[in-house]
C-alpha cells in the first residue's frame, strides 16, 4: 500500500477488510502515516517503508495500490511494474496525458495488470442508471445537464492540500470522476469537447476551480457540465439530469437519490430506491474485490481498466486544451495527435 494520506487511509482500511488481499507492507514519505499503520493494522515496523522501491525489492508484493498525488506518479508506476507487480493506481494517472500513454504501454510490455481506482463507477445510483438506460426503459437518452456544486474548503484537515496549488484542480481531481460517470452511465464516447474553465475572485485554489464544457457524444448525445468547488455559500448542490425519448431521469444528490419521470406527459417524479452505501468506501470495496477476482483468473485487463482509462484522461486533457486555445477539440484526431495506439480506442 502506497502513500497513506487521505486516500490511502481508506485504502489501508479497503484491503485489510477484503479477504482477498494480505497487506504485505505500507509506503508513505511521511513518517506519522507508518505509524498509523502500525496501530491501526499492526503493521510490522519492518514492512513500513519510506520509499517505495526499497519496499517492492524486500517485500515483492503481487499487488500494489498506488494512493500518492497525481504529480510525481509515472516514476512510480513504471517501478511497480519493472518490479512485477500488478497495480491498481489512483485517479488521475498524471497531470501529462502523453505520461500516461506511456505507463499503459509500460503495463502491456510488463505483461502486468493495470487498473485505474474509478470507484463512482460501483455507486448503487450510478450502476442503477446506467441498467435504465441500458434496457431503454425510458428510450435512448438525448440529452442531459452535468451540475455539481461545491464550497470547498481545500484547507480542512481532513482534506488533501495539493488541489490548492495544482494546476486545473476541478479537472484533473473531480471533473475526470464526472467525466468518467458520464461515458460509464450513458455507455458512449465523447467525440468532441469545448471547455471553459475560470476562477472567481473568492477562491481558495491558485488555479482554476470551475468548469463549464459541452460534450457531444456518440448517437448524438449531447451534454452540458457545469462543476465547481468555488461555489459561492455553503450551499453544496447536485443535479443531474438526463432527458430521453420517453422520460427522464435524475440523480439530487452527489453520490445518491434517483429518481425517474416516465413519458412525456408526466410531472411525477418516482424515487428508486437503492440501498446505502458508505460514500467513497463500499463503491471501492466492490471495486477491489472484483479486480483481484480478475487478476486472479488471469486477466490482466481488470477493470476499470488503465486503457479505458486513457479515454477518459484524454478527454480531461483536451478539455484543458479547448480551455487555453478557445477551440473544440475534436478526439478522434487528439488522440491521433497524442498517438494513442488504434487498438487501445
Ligand atoms: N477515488 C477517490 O474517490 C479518491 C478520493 C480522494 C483522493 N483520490 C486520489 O488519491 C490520490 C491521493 O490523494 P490523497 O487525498 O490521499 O492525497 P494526500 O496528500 O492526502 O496523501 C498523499 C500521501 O502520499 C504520500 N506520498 C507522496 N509522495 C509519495 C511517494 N513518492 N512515496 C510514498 N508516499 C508518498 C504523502 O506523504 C501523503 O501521505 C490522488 O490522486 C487523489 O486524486 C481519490
Amino acid at each position: 500500500m502506497v502513500g497513506l494520506g487521505t486516500r490511502g487511509k481508506k485504502w489501508a482500511r479497503i484491503l485489510h477488510d477484503e479477504p482477498q488481499c494480505q497487506t504485505v507492507g505500507y509506503v508513505d514519505l511521511d513518517e506519522s502515516n507508518l505509524e498509523w499503520a502500525q496501530t491501526m493494522y499492526e503493521a510490522n515496523p519492518k514492512a513500513c517503508y519510506k520509499e517505495m522501491d526499497q519496499a517492492l525489492k524486500e517485500l515483492e508484493p503481487d499487488f500494489v495500490v498506488l494512493a500518492t498525488p497525481p504529480m510525481d506518479r509515472y516514476r512510480d508506476v513504471v517501478t511497480v511494474f519493472e518490479r512485477g507487480a500488478h497495480l491498481l493506481s489512483e485517479k488521475p494517472l498524471s497531470l501529462d496525458f502523453d505520461e500516461g500513454v506511456r505507463m499503459v504501454k509500460a503495463a502491456e510490455e510488463a505483461k502486468l495488470g493495470f487498473a485505474v481506482g474509478l470507484n463512482f463507477r460501483f455507486q448503487h445510483c450510478v450502476l442503477k442508471a446506467r441498467e435504465i438506460l441500458r434496457n431503454r426503459v425510458i428510450g435512448a437518452p438525448r440529452f442531459a445537464g452535468y451540475s455539481y456544486w461545491r464550497n470547498r474548503d481545500g484547507y480542512s484537515p481532513s482534506l488533501n492540500k495539493f488541489p490548492l496549488t495544482m494546476r486545473q484542480p476541478m479537472l484533473y481531481e473531480q471533473t475526470i470522476h464526472h467525466i468518467d460517470e458520464i461515458r460509464f452511465v450513458y455507455d458512449a464516447e465523447v467525440e468532441r469537447v469545448s471547455c471553459r474553465c475560470s476562477n472567481p475572485p473568492w477562491s481558495m485554489y491558485r488555479d482554476d476551480a470551475t468548469v463549464t464544457a459541452v460534450f457531444d457524444m456518440t448517437a448524438g448525445l449531447q451534454v452540458n457540465y457545469f462543476g465547481t468547488w468555488s461555489g459561492q455559500t455553503k450551499l453544496d448542490q447536485f443535479l443531474w439530469r438526463t432527458d430521453c425519448d420517453d422520460g427522464a431521469l435524475f440523480q439530487y444528490e452527489l453520490f445518491s437519490d434517483l429518481r425517474i419521470i416516465r413519458g412525456s406527459e408526466s410531472n411525477e417524479m418516482i424515487k428508486i430506491p437503492l440501498p446505502e452505501q458508505e460514500q467513497l468506501v463500499d463503491d471501492a470495496r466492490v471495486m477491489l474485490s472484483q479486480m483481484v477476482e480478475q487478476l486472479l483468473a488471469g486477466n490482466l485487463n481488470p477493470e476499470p481498466t488503465a486503457i479505458d482509462h486513457l479515454k477518459t484522461f484524454g478527454i480531461i486533457a483536451a478539455c484543458e486544451e479547448s480551455n487555453n486555445t478557445g477551440q473544440p477539440v475534436e478526439m478522434e484526431e487528439f488522440f491521433d495527435r497524442r498517438q494513442v495506439p488504434a487498438h487501445w480506442r
